[in-house]
């Protein structure tokens, strides 16, 4: 069947060095800032995915030059208020929230109507957790339920807001970052911790933005109407991607791997925390500084004593993609695993947390679930014989590799939908793991 995979061998040992893809995240936003920027930003190690191009094309939408170099990209920066937007020029954000939520506050000094779309997965997604700024802003948007297709009008008016962020979501504290640069004054965000690429860029960049450090929260204020530069950006590997090497490794038996140059800015870490532990043997060698992220290399061993981690909260947003695998180790710990307020994972690509749920309870794993709260009974012996059939996910690229993860460390025999998916973040995921011996057909 076309786009399905076939798994009916865990690895073999292993040991490798390898590089995941550039980071989404900084990717994306790169992309949004440099097209703000005055004149002209080469961005170096781009990830070529599907998430990143629709970011492309839908600036190019609206009168912004990209040419593609051999080794970079050139973005020729149309300036604050300058984008060229024909009345109901369509967007269409693919299959990315990112993209998506962002767009709307980079745009909000666009005074006529632009519509936004986007996939079947983006058009079950919530987006009142950013029309209600926005319109505090003074953007006015019209939506059904507060999801796409959104037709959205900004204005050459907007005033300053002051908005409290409780949901610890980067693409919320993004959009009003983006939308308080296109207003006169200063906005003020108090926002619950989450990763903070937007903030690094702008005050490596200069731009007026201040940021202050409380309990759980930054105050972030911005001084709209400032000047941006143009800049020189190479886009350090996603930990999100290479997560699913590292849990790969510490799954496989007697396999070793080295993971180059990965980003590891602390707002995006939790996975590391969180798996180190539950006995994860796992090390950042060769830390370094870059435009105000932290760059390093990640070592990871084969590990067979996890046990199970009873995980605050407070860390959730800084590994808020990678809980499927984080749950798939939980599956092979010794004792119960909990974790809680887990509500923002349904909101993702697809309905995470039911699908995770499903998917241990498939493997035979116990999963006590209250509201958004789970606790995940392990089972350091777990050894699949079963016959597996991954479907109907939505095409959320993190359920198909971290069930490609499974099926080549649990056993048994699995067919994996869609496989399709990893265009939108990590087109090369399944040659790479290939390349490290995995059969794959
Ligand atoms: C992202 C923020 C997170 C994350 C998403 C990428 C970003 O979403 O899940 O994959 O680049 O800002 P939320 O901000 O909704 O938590």
């Amino acid at each position: 069947m076309k786009n399905q995979v076939y798994i009916k061998n865990t690895i073999k040992p292993f040991n490798g060095k390898i590089f995941v893809s550039s980071d989404k995240s900084i990717s994306i936003r790169c992309i949004l800032l440099s097209s703000i920027a005055v004149g002209k930003s080469k961005i170096f190690n781009l990830l070529e995915s599907e998430d990143v191009l629709n970011a492309i094309k839908v600036v190019k939408k609206i009168g912004v030059k990209i040419i593609k170099k051999k080794n970079h990209i050139e973005i020729l920066g149309v300036g604050i208020n300058g984008f060229d937007a024909k009345k109901n020029t369509i967007l269409n954000a693919g299959n990315s929230g990112t993209l998506a939520r962002c767009i709307l506050g980079l745009c909000s000094g666009i005074n006529n109507q632009i519509k936004l779309v986007g996939d079947k997965s983006l058009s079950r997604r919530d987006f009142k957790r950013v029309i209600k700024p926005l319109n505090s802003f003074g953007v006015n948007i019209k939506s059904k339920a507060g999801m796409l297709p959104i037709i959205f009008e900004g204005t050459n008016f907007l005033t300053p807001i002051k908005f409290i962020e409780n949901k610890g979501s980067a693409q919320i504290k993004t959009s009003i970052i983006f939308s308080a640069i296109n207003t006169p004054g200063i906005t003020e965000i108090k926002s619950k911790k989450s990763r903070n690429h937007t903030e690094l860029l702008l005050k490596h960049l200069n731009y007026p933005i201040k940021i202050k450090k409380i309990k759980d929260y930054d105050i972030i204020k911005i001084q709209g109407l400032s000047q941006l530069n143009p800049f020189e950006y190479k886009i350090p590997g996603d930990i999100s991607s290479a997560s699913f090497f590292i849990v790969l490794t510490l799954l496989s038996k007697r396999s070793k791997l080295l993971i180059k140059d990965v980003n590891i800015n602390p707002s995006r870490t939790g996975i590391l925390k969180i798996l180190k532990e539950m006995n994860g043997n796992i090390n950042i060698v060769n830390k370094k500084y870059y435009k105000g992220e932290i760059i390093g290399d990640i070592k990871i061993k084969s590990t067979n004593n996890f046990k199970g981690i009873n995980c605050s909260s407070k860390i959730n947003s800084s590994a808020i993609d990678e809980f499927l695998l984080i749950f798939l180790v939980a599956a092979k710990a010794k004792g119960v695993s909990k974790f809680e307020k887990l509500d923002e994972l349904n909101k993702k690509e697809s309905p995470r947390l039911n699908i995770a749920i499903k998917f241990l309870k498939m493997l035979g794993i116990k999963v006590l679930r209250n509201k958004d709260n789970i606790k995940i009974y392990g089972n350091p012996k777990l050894k699949l014989k079963g016959k597996y059939q991954i479907k109907n996910f939505l095409k959320d690229h993190r359920v198909f590799m971290m069930s490609v993860v499974a099926g080549l460390t649990l056993g048994g025999e699995w067919k994996i939908n869609d496989s399709d998916s990893i265009e939108t973040s990590f087109p090369q995921f399944l040659s790479k793991i290939k390349r490290l011996g995995a059969k794959i057909i």
